[in-house]
């Protein structure tokens, strides 16, 4: 097969012009990102709609920030300005990359890329910012496979500093190289990642729910003590709490999906107490019940005391599944423990966190997990196991 080899001269330099379809949350937030760190920016979006919603939602983003002396007025300015909005595809004409946040399917996706490789030169780079589709599926769909790679931001995108570069099975390695400088010049924390379900943080971060809820269904914790545990470790939000935030549905799919992809794996499978929510349309705060009650975005009910044994449970889980994407060459080391701060705020990286309570401590709780179930779910990761037999770090 003939490849194209990257145009070096090209990659030296930075994206300038920024094409981005999609103006909703995701687009949204990206055109700021793009614009801020100085590239003209084309967002365009199906609906009038949205592009307008996005504009207002920019301006009073913009104004907070002056008025908190986080930006200049001339600087607030100059990122509106540097804007343009469109409802025609074709206005992407002459940009570097253009990036797609439209909905998660992959035949829009796919016919999306095609018609953009009608539009856009040979050189310009296609990114998707999916969170559970194939890149290199997506990649398949294009003429010139080789220019398509994932950038997967987090939301809210302006805040969220980790950004996830997915290169295809086709994608070309200078590419990558050139996407992680690019994000470092636009500020953000880059974590190159495999093209496998869930990438890094959907993957690492799935026992944060299951073994939560887990333990719920076990009777062990109620579901306010599990939060309370978790909070008392250091993460900002429990379990039950963020995925009332996140949407049952919205989390019930994504554990779905990660379970179908890895072909049924029990260590993904999700919870039959969370689809049952979603049957009954309790879907957190958005519907108002989730596990909780909210009145409004206020939760109600009292708050729960941190029950032994808990958090180091959950912990556990996390920590083998962050080692596990290493054995697997998810991702390295340094990017598994950046992608879990930076991209879903944990209080330190789970693999840094895993060498200070002591490898061998982890194995042992995941021993015991396997010896009281007899469950593959609570299988140890052969590398957690080499870890605290050899006694080496991840970090030296
Ligand atoms: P959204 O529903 O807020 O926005 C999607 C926008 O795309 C809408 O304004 C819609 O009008 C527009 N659109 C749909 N099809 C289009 C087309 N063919 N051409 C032009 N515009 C089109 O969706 P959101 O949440 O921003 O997600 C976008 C993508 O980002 C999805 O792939 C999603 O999986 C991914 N993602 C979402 C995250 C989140 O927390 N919401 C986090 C990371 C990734």
């Amino acid at each position: 097969m003939h490849v194209r080899r990257w145009d070096y001269l090209r990659s030296m330099n930075q994206w300038k012009t920024v094409g981005i379809v999609g103006a909703g949350t995701m687009g949204s937030g990206m055109a700021q990102i793009a614009a801020e760190a100085g590239c003209e920016v084309v967002l365009v979006d199906a609906h009038h709609k949205a592009l307008e919603r996005s504009k207002d939602q920019l301006a009073r983003v913009m104004d907070r920030l002056v008025e908190k002396g986080r930006r200049t007025s001339e600087e607030a300015a100059a990122t509106q300005g540097r804007i343009r909005r469109t409802t025609d595809l074709v206005d992407v004409k002459g940009c570097d990359l253009v990036i797609e946040a439209i909905v998660e399917q992959l035949q829009a996706k796919s016919d999306l890329f095609k018609a953009l490789e009608g539009i856009l030169s040979e050189e310009a780079v296609l990114a998707t910012n999916t969170s559970s589709l194939s890149v290199t599926a997506l990649a398949q769909a294009c003429d010139h496979p080789n220019r398509v790679l994932g950038l997967h931001f987090f939301n809210p995108a302006p805040l969220m500093a980790l950004v996830e570069v997915i290169p295809a099975l086709q994608t070309n390695p200078d590419l990558v190289e050139h996407a992680v400088a690019n994000m470092r010049a636009w500020g953000k924390a880059p974590a190159v990642a495999k093209d496998t379900p869930g990438f890094i943080v959907n993957r690492v971060a799935r026992p944060f729910y299951s073994e939560a809820l887990r333990i719920h269904e076990e009777g062990l914790a109620s579901v306010a003590d599990i939060d309370a545990s978790m909070r008392e470790v250091g993460f900002r939000m429990g379990p039950f709490e963020l995925m009332d935030l996140i949407g049952h549905d919205v989390n019930h799919a994504v554990t779905s999906t990660v379970h179908e992809a890895f072909y049924g794996d029990p260590r993904y499978r999700p919870s039959h107490v969370q689809r049952q929510l979603v049957a009954a349309g309790w879907l957190g705060q958005k519907s108002g019940r989730g596990f909780y009650a909210y009145d409004g975005k206020k939760k109600v009910g009292t708050e729960g005391q941190p029950k032994q044994g808990v958090a180091d449970r959950i912990l556990a889980m996390l920590m083998n599944e962050a080692v596990d994407a290493v054995f697997w060459q998810v991702a390295s080391a340094h990017d598994v423990d950046v992608a879990m701060q930076k991209g879903v705020n944990y209080p330190k990286g789970l693999l840094a966190w895993a060498e200070e309570r002591g490898f061998q401590h982890v194995v042992a709780h995941m021993d015991e997990l396997r010896g009281r179930y007899g469950e593959e779910r609570y299988r140890c990761s052969p590398l957690l196991r080499d870890m605290a037999q050899s006694g080496k770090s991840f970090f030296q």
